[in-house]
């Protein structure tokens, strides 16, 4: 019914030179007859952009390759910008390490073309899939267990998707909302699932794929790598408020555990109980500096001050809530337990919002200047917590 659109193949890459001739080659021989280009997004300090210019001159379609001084965002960073910059509004994702054979392409295009599919993923957990190229057993079952999680967690917008790990996927990029985008860690194609068809659901079909052994170089996906991604579930499901509450649990879990090791190898119960405080309030903050305000933290004061800030907050808040607890017990006359859960309660959302909306606020309140002077404070409040709390709401 229309002209044929430009296919755009986005590359992302992180030192895979021995990888892009290879690559090209077979890409390119995959969409012959297809009007299509390849897109490189760069972040590599192995020159792998040079590699790119250098076979790009001999390539029978369109190759371009965009180093990025600045790696934002990681793997999915780099999607983004991918699908920012393409040609064609057709985009397919695919990895720079030949671990995504090129020849699936006319099978991804093949079933977009069918119609009712805004992304087609390729899958290696639909018939055909396979996934040995994972390599190692405890990988693939990491692999498969996280997957079951996510579904669980995105019972409705994952129902179709048996893979939304997989960084191999055509989107058709003019159903994607990029300002719902928060593009970070691997997991580029469950970002847009869940959040990037906002104003409209987002069509998903599926093709099975042999997940391939890796070429050249090494992953870059690690410990690290599946920290960012346990992150990134928690904000995608819970919002940061969410991120904020699961670090403080593993806190609080973390706090007992220390003192009864301390104890049970004879520290005082009193050292012990200040070591374990020390501990947990030093390792909160720096979780909550890495996964929860990781953006924040760029244009708030310094990193001392932050900690200055929200140490502090904590003394107040452990010195003021028992008396409190107490006033209320005795003055509303309700049970112990349900002036602890209250103040608990309290005392979390107080901590939540003095984090937000104090120790990581932007330094430069100059450049809010242009704003209506209605933004006062307790609009920013409840701003701030619908934000946070609200988000995704997916039932
Ligand atoms: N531009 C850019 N920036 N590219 C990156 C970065 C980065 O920071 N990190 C990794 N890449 C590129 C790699 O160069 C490669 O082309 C691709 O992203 C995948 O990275 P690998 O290091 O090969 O990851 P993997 O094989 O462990 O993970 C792949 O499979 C997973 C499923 O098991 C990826 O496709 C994941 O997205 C996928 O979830
Ligand atoms: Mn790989």
């Amino acid at each position: 019914m229309s002209a044929p659109r430009t296919v755009t193949v986005i590359i992302p890459t992180f030192n895979e030179r021995d990888n892009v001739a290879e690559l090209v080659e077979r890409t390119a021989v995959a969409l012959a007859g297809v009007d299509a280009e390849i897109l490189f997004i760069d972040d590599s300090s192995d020159d792998t952009a040079g590699e790119v210019i250098r076979v790009a001159a001999s390539a029978s379609l369109p190759v371009r390759v965009i180093h990025r001084e600045h790696n934002t965002g990681g793997l999915s960073g780099a999607v983004v910008v991918g699908l920012t910059e393409a040609r064609g509004d057709v985009c397919i994702v695919m990895d720079g390490d030949l671990q995504h054979p090129p020849e699936l392409l006319p099978a991804l295009l093949a079933r977009y073309a069918d119609g009712g599919a805004d992304v087609v993923a390729a899958s290696r957990y639909i018939g055909g899939g396979d996934s040995t190229g994972l390599g190692t057993a405890v990988r693939f079952g990491v692999s498969k267990a996280a997957t079951a999680v996510t579904k669980a967690m995105f019972l409705r917008r994952l129902w179709r998707s048996t893979d939304p790990m997989t960084g191999f996927f055509l989107v058709d990029r003019t159903r994607i909302d990029f300002d719902e985008l928060h593009p970070q860690g691997f997991k580029i194609l469950l970002e847009i699932l869940v959040r990037g068809g906002e104003r409209r659901e987002l069509r998903i079909a599926e093709v099975p794929l042999a997940f391939d052994e890796r070429r050249h170089g090494t992953s870059k996906a690690g410990l690290r790598q599946g920290a960012t991604f346990l992150a990134h579930l928690a904000r995608l499901r819970f919002g940061k408020m969410g991120l904020f509450a699961l670090i403080g649990g593993i806190g609080a879990v973390a706090n007992i555990g220390i003192m009864w090791l301390l104890t049970h190898l004879g520290v005082d119960y009193v050292l012990a109980a200040i070591i374990g405080a020390a501990v947990t309030i030093v390792g909160n903050f720096v979780l909550q500096e890495l996964f929860v305000f990781r953006e924040e933290r760029h244009d708030a004061s310094r990193l001392w001050v932050r900690f200055a800030a929200s140490a502090s907050f904590n003394t107040v808040e452990a010195a003021l809530r028992i008396p409190v607890m107490a006033l209320m017990v005795e003055t509303w006359h309700i049970s112990s337990v349900i002036a602890t859960a209250i103040s608990l309660v309290v005392a979390f959302f107080a901590r939540f919002l003095f984090h937000a909306l104090v120790v990581y606020a932007p330094r430069r309140r100059k450049a809010d200047a242009g704003e209506m002077p209605t933004d006062t404070a307790a609009s920013r409040i409840i701003r701030a917590i619908d934000a946070e709390a609200m988000r995704p709401g997916e039932l």
